[in-house]
């Protein structure tokens, strides 16, 4: 891979005002691992949420991340020198290329490389390009294209609306007919811009893994794996979510199969990206599926994943602040490695009632969590009225984190700090890591 020229300015020191754009659960945890970074005087998450002033050393910003010259302004006066965008909607829409184009120094992709996650079937032709393991697939842009696949098929296919849904833009089909509803679905309009085309996916069947890689364009580091669960019912069943809790390291993916993750897909899929002339300086998130016949991509997201991040952030080192900004400069080289805190990492979220479909608001949120050095709460879907109650705001709304030294002790440490909030109707899966506790 390619390597930064030697002749190109060493950063002597690490970022000192950071500013996280975003309000979920992935952004507290972002704020609050950049807060703890020697060398790091102030954060800002915008907006933020009812959690953010409660971490150490972060401040909320009420600046909406659609908001881009509110945000370009804020980062002018309060002098910041690195801006970590968290969600994929900015990043689709152009900030991070807006920011950049204003001198700032940016982690998160351009909108060129933000297609990884906000187009399917740019994606799919990328891995195709780049020949990396994934489903076989059909492109189609109405109706009539989509139903002659189906009837050439004749098998139940995995249906993806092309644009960004929110996550809710897959069926993995049963049946044909199944399969033809969803096509139906799309084509209705009820992804809105996001259905205007769709992918047909041959269904792939394996445990699901993500892979994090932290890309300074040509360059990456990897996390260590991370497992989430993405059903809202224990036994991983009922409507898929946001992700209702992860853990890490996933053991599913040792050293090897993190290796061979990153010979077979991410560098790769970089130098593929390279080839279109696209500077990826950010995440990349590999959703990979271990099927029978090796890893295969499910999908690339140009993110961290939540709760993926939450989980993830108190395993990292406090070079983090400096490999963003590392990153973010095409200089990752420069930067101290990263280093990975040994243990687990377990997160349980704590969601509204209705979740993932309507959900209450507004309930009062109540906690005798202290947070200490292995248990953290992150605030998601909460919101703070004037200075001080804090309520719902959103499906998910609270995310427990705890680490110890295997994975038993982690989630009996996060189920036991989840025992210490409250609000109405909050919802959680027990069974959380399922996989790895034997109690
Ligand atoms: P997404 O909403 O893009 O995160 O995808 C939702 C879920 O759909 C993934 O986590 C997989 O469980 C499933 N999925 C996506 N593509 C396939 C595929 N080709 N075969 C089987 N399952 C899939
Ligand atoms: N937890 C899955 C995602 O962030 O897409």
């Amino acid at each position: 891979m390619a390597t930064p020229s030697p002749s190109l300015p060493l950063p002597t020191t690490g970022p000192e005002r950071i500013l996280v754009v975003g309000g979920g659960g992935r952004e507290n945890a972002l704020g609050w691992a950049l807060a703890r970074c020697p060398g790091v005087q102030r954060v800002w998450v915008a907006p933020g949420n009812g959690g953010t002033a409660e971490l150490a050393g972060c401040e909320q910003l009420p600046i909406a991340d659609t908001n881009h010259p509110g945000l370009i302004t804020a980062c002018e006066e309060l002098d910041v020198d690195l801006v970590v965008v968290g969600p994929e909607a900015p990043l689709a829409a152009g900030l991070a290329d807006r920011l950049r184009a204003e001198g700032l120094t940016v982690f998160g992709p351009g909108a060129d490389g933000a297609q990884l996650e906000a187009s399917k079937h740019w994606a799919k032709a990328l891995m195709q390009e780049a020949g990396v393991p994934t489903a076989g697939y059909w492109p189609a842009t109405s109706l009539e294209q989509a139903l002659a696949v189906l009837d050439q098929q004749n098998r139940p296919l995995v249906v993806k609306a092309d644009g960004l849904a929110a996550g809710k833009g897959v069926t993995v089909a049963d049946t044909v007919a199944e399969t033809r509803a969803a096509i139906e679905e799309v084509f209705d309009g009820r992804f809105g811009a996001a259905g205007t085309a769709l992918v047909l996916e041959e269904r792939l069947s394996g445990p699901e893994v993500s892979v994090f890689a932290l890309c300074d364009g040509s360059s990456l580091v990897l996390l260590p794996p991370a497992q989430d669960h993405k059903r809202i019912g224990e036994g991983d069943t009922g409507p898929n979510t946001g992700g209702m809790g992860a853990y890490a390291p996933a053991p599913l993916l040792d050293a090897a199969g993190l290796e061979q993750t990153r010979q077979l897909v991410l560098e790769p899929i970089v130098r593929a990206l390279q080839g279109r002339g696209i500077d990826y300086r950010g995440v990349i998130y590999a959703g990979l599926m271990l099927t029978p016949s090796g890893p295969q991509v499910i999908e690339f997201n140009c993110r961290f994943g939540d709760p993926e991040c939450e989980t993830l952030m108190p395993l990292l080192g406090p070079e983090l602040a400096q490999v963003l900004a590392a990153c973010a400069r095409g200089q990752l080289a420069t930067a101290p490695p990263l280093s990975i805190q040994p243990g687990c990492s377990a997160c349980v979220i704590a969601a509204a009632a209705g979740y993932p479909g309507e959900v209450r608001q507004g309930d009062l949120i109540t906690s005798s969590l202290h947070a200490n050095a292995t248990l953290q709460l992150f605030h998601a879907g909460s919101r703070r009225d004037g200075d001080s109650q804090c309520h719902t705001a959103g499906g998910r709304v609270l995310a427990v984190v705890a680490q110890a030294d295997d994975f038993d002790s982690a989630f009996e440490r996060a189920y036991g700090g989840l025992a210490q909030v409250q609000f109405e109707g909050m919802t959680y899966r027990r069974d959380i890591g399922h996989q790895v506790r034997r109690r």
